[in-house]
């Protein structure tokens, strides 16, 4: 992977992760690297927090409700190849990035 890659998968990966520690509670996140046919890291968060009403609101840039930049969610969805995100109130939130090589 490029140093230009690796820095993009890890901003992104650095806000999902600040939102989780902010937002929510009991956070995993899981490393791996993609399954097959191709190289690549996939990274799993996955928070126990209040979840999101409306994904798409909060995927939007400028988008907060705690006053931040609002720049989190779109740009970790910019910097990656994918961008899953599956949330459900009041039981968490799980996002899956992959970056490829
Ligand atoms: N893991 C999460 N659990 C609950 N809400 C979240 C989570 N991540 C993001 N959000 C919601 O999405 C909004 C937008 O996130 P983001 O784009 O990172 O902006 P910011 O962190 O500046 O608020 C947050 O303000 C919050 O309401
Ligand atoms: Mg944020």
């Amino acid at each position: 992977m490029t140093a230009l890659k690796e820095t993009q998968l890890l901003t992104a990966a650095s806000e999902l992760l600040a939102n989780m520690v902010l937002f929510a509670k009991g956070v995993h996140v899981f490393i791996s690297s993609v399954a097959e046919g191709a190289k690549g890291i996939v990274i799993v968060f996955e928070d126990r927090g209040p979840g999101i009403e409306n994904v798409a609101q909060a995927m939007a840039k400028g988008f907060s409700t705690n006053k931040g930049l609002g720049h989190g969610l779109p740009s970790a969805k910019q910097l990656c190849d994918e961008f899953y995100i599956n949330t459900s109130v009041g039981k968490g939130t799980t996002i899956t990035i992959t970056k490829y090589c």
